[in-house]
């Protein structure tokens, strides 16, 4: 299967509402928050350094994405924390997810980033297969009983 091209963009006063309405299916909602959520908790949480994007195929919006940044404070100083992922209901399992935190990884690479961190609630249909193909592995760490993964991202020709 060839990969869908996606692209990351702003979310700004055009967007906003298209991607405020993007849904996950109900039984993924216990996984992760909505996208208005999401925005309401990065501008209560400057410190965290949110970073936030809408997935776009074509013209379309089809997710969102957000991570804390290589925040100055906090668990999480200085590394890179996917925070949220969701691609919308009538999007997902088409290669959309992959193909957005392929350019996340890249994103953060350039940054210099060695690891993408990230962490998931478990139960019935939770992201771990995603991400377990991806290549992340558990750290053995749990946050708010959620549990720790990451992926190592070595320096290329290592
Ligand atoms: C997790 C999520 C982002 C995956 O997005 P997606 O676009 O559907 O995933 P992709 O189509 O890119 O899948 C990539 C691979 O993972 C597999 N995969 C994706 N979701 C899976 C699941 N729930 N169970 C098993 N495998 C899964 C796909 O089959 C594919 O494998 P393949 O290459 O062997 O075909 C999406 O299901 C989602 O938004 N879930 C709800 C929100 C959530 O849990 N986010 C993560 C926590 S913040």
């Amino acid at each position: 299967m060839t990969s869908p091209v996606v692209h990351l963009r702003e979310i700004t006063d055009d967007n906003r509402e298209a991607v405020c309405a993007l849904r996950v299916r109900h039984h993924q909602k216990q996984f992760v928050a909505s996208v208005k959520r999401s925005l309401g908790h990065a501008a209560a949480a400057p410190k965290a350094h949110p970073w936030f994007r809408a997935v776009y195929c074509g013209d379309e919006p089809v997710g969102f994405v957000m991570l804390s940044w290589n925040p100055p404070t906090g668990r999480y100083r200085g590394r890179y924390f996917l925070w949220r992922l969701l691609i919308d209901k009538r999007y997902q399992r088409r290669g959309i997810g992959r193909a957005a935190l392929e350019q996340i990884v890249e994103l953060v690479r350039a940054e210099g980033a060695t690891e993408l961190l990230s962490s998931y609630e478990t139960g019935e249909g939770d992201p771990w297969p995603f991400y377990e193909k991806f290549g992340f592995e558990r750290t053995g760490e749990l946050d708010d009983d959620e549990i720790v993964i990451r992926l190592p991202l070595p320096a290329r020709g290592s």
